[in-house]
C-alpha cells in the first residue's frame, strides 16, 4: 500500500515544511501552516540521461527560426483595464485578479463579460448560483453580449465543458473554490490552487485563450492566498479600496505584456463600476473657501498624471516631544522635508507638531510631490492659504534646492487641463520646454525661498 504522504504549508506564501510551524520562516507570518496531504509517490527519477524518459528529445529552436507575428491585443470596453494590462488582454495570457473579499472583484468581472463585443465568453463561478449572477448582472448597465455562465467547481468538468463550447475568453471566479482531481487536499489549499492554476495554464498556453482568475486575499490566511501564485501567472493585478469609500484601485504588481506602474481608478456605484477617467477631480477637494496647509502637488501612477491635494497642520506641540506623523507620504522624508524647512528657510519647526495627509487614500512615492509637501507645511505654519490656482511639481534636495522631475510636460499639461493658472517647476526642468506654449503660468525656481515669496502673500 502507498503510504499517504503530508506536508506542511504556509497557506500565505507556499513555503513547505515536514513538520507543522507557528511562524512561518520564509514569509514571517504566524499560525499559517496546514496540513496536506500529497498523494503522488515520488517517482524513481535515475539519471539524467535516461534515455528511457524521452525517446523523441525536444530540441531547442534558434530564436531566429521562431515564427513570431504581433498577435493584437484583445481591447475591453474597459479603458482603465486595457491600461492596466498594458494596452488590452494579450491573448494566451493567465491573469491573476486579487482582492479582499466583497471589494467587487466579480462584478469587474462580469461586467467585463457582458461588455465584450462579439467575443464568446465564458464565466465559471464557483461562488454563486446561476441565479446570484443573473440578479447581478441586472444591475449593470452593460449591453448583455455573448457571456455565458456555468457553476461548477471541477477543473476536470471545466476542461470537458471548454472542450465542445470553445471560448474565446474564460473567467474564473474564484481559484479558491476550484478543486482538480489530480490533487487529493481540499479547495482553497495550496497544492489544490497550484495544481489548478498549473491547469489553466496549460489551457491558456496551448489553446491561446486568454483567462482571467480571481483569488480572494484573506487577513487570516485561512485561504491559500495569491501570492502562492504570483510566480505561476502572466499578469498580476489587484483590486484594491477601503469598503467605506466608493473608490476602488487596480493595480498591476506583476506583468509579462507590460509595465506595473500602472493604474486603474473606478467608482463602485448601485449599477455595478464605473471608471473613473478624470481621477485629479476627486482627489482635489472641492471646497469653497482657501484655508491655509493645502498645496496641490503632481504625481505620477505610470504614464498618468494625477494633481493631488497635500493636506497639513502645523501646530505648537504642547506635549513634550513633537509630533511628525504622515498619511500616504514616507515619513523620513517628511522628517528629511522638515530638517531642510529649518535649517534652508529659516522655520522654527523643531518645537512644532507636524501632520501630513495625501488626500484621497492614495500612498505617494513620487519625489514630485515634494514641493507641495513643503509649500502646505510653510503655508500651515505661517497661516497664510496658498491661491487654490498653483500647483507644483518638483523634488526638493537637501540644500533647499528645487531639482528636476521626470515628465515634466505631462505634468503641466494635467495642470492646465484642470484649470490651474500657475505651476511651480524646477528651474533645471526647463530645457526643451517652450514656456510659452502653454496657457498655463509655469514658474521656473532654483531655490525653497524664491517659491515662498511667490505664494505666500
Ligand atoms: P463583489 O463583486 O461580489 O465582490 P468580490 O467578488 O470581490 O467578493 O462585490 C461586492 C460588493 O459590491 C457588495 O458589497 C455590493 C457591492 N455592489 C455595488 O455596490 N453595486 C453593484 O452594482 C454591485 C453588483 C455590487
Ligand atoms: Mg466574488
Amino acid at each position: 500500500m502507498a503510504k499517504i504522504k503530508t506536508t506542511y504549508f504556509c497557506q500565505n506564501c507556499g513555503y513547505h515544511a515536514p513538520k507543522w510551524l507557528g511562524r512561518c520562516p520564509s514569509c514571517g507570518e504566524w499560525n499559517t501552516f496546514v496540513e496536506e496531504v500529497i498523494q503522488k509517490e515520488e517517482p524513481d527519477r535515475g539519471s539524467w540521461r535516461s534515455s528511457t524518459v524521452t525517446k523523441t528529445a525536444p530540441k531547442p529552436k534558434a530564436i531566429h527560426a521562431i515564427n513570431f507575428e504581433e498577435q493584437a491585443r484583445l481591447r475591453t470596453p474597459d479603458d482603465e483595464l486595457n491600461r492596466v494590462l498594458g494596452g488590452g488582454i494579450v491573448p494566451g495570457s493567465l491573469v491573476l485578479i486579487g482582492g479582499e473579499p466583497g471589494i467587487g472583484k466579480s462584478t469587474l468581472m462580469l461586467q467585463i463579460a457582458l461588455g465584450l463585443p462579439g467575443q464568446r465568453v465564458l464565466y465559471v463561478s464557483g461562488e454563486e448560483s446561476e441565479q446570484q449572477i443573473k440578479m447581478r448582472a441586472e444591475r449593470l448597465p452593460v449591453p448583455t453580449s455573448d457571456c455565458f455562465v456555468l457553476t461548477e467547481t471541477s477543473t476536470q468538468n471545466i476542461f470537458r465543458t471548454i472542450e465542445h463550447f470553445e471560448p474565446e475568453v474564460l473567467i474564473i471566479d474564484s481559484i479558491q473554490t476550484m478543486q482538480s482531481s489530480m490533487v487529493e487536499s481540499g479547495a482553497g489549499s495550496v497544492s489544490q490552487v497550484r495544481e489548478c492554476t498549473a491547469e489553466l495554464m496549460k489551457f491558456a498556453k496551448e489553446s491561446g485563450t486568454p483567462v482571467f482568475m480571481i483569488g480572494h486575499i484573506t487577513k487570516e490566511g485561512s485561504l491559500a492566498g495569491p501570492k502562492v501564485l504570483e510566480h505561476m501567472v502572466d499578469t498580476v493585478v489587484t483590486f484594491e479600496g477601503d469598503r467605506h469609500n466608493t473608490y476602488r484601485i487596480l493595480r498591476t504588481t506583476k506583468n509579462r505584456f507590460g509595465s506595473t506602474s500602472e493604474l486603474g481608478i473606478y467608482e463602485m456605484l448601485g449599477t455595478g463600476l464605473r471608471q473613473v477617467t478624470n481621477p485629479s477631480e476627486i482627489l482635489i477637494s472641492q471646497r469653497e473657501e482657501t484655508l491655509s496647509g493645502i498645496a496641490i502637488g503632481s504625481m505620477l501612477e505610470g504614464n498618468r498624471p494625477l494633481m493631488i491635494e497635500i493636506q497639513s497642520l502645523v501646530s505648537i506641540a504642547n506635549y513634550g516631544t513633537p509630533q511628525r506623523s504622515s498619511t500616504g507620504y514616507d515619513n523620513k522624508r517628511l522628517q528629511m522635508l522638515l530638517a531642510v524647512l529649518e535649517k534652508r528657510g529659516g522655520f522654527r519647526l523643531g518645537q512644532q507638531d507636524v501632520f501630513l495627509n495625501v488626500a484621497g487614500g492614495l500612498k505617494v512615492e513620487d519625489p514630485a510631490i515634494d514641493l507641495a509637501v513643503c509649500a502646505a507645511i510653510v503655508s500651515s505654519y505661517e497661516d497664510i492659504s496658498i491661491s487654490p490656482s498653483i500647483a507644483f511639481a518638483a523634488e526638493v534636495g537637501l540644500g533647499g534646492e528645487v531639482r528636476a522631475v521626470n515628465r515634466i510636460d505631462s505634468r503641466i499639461s494635467e495642470a492646465e487641463k484642470l484649470g490651474f493658472k500657475q505651476i511651480y517647476i524646477s528651474k533645471y526642468n526647463t530645457k526643451g520646454l517652450d514656456l510659452n506654449g502653454y496657457r498655463i503660468g509655469i514658474k521656473p525656481v532654483a531655490k525653497l525661498d524664491e517659491v515662498f515669496q511667490g505664494v505666500l502673500i
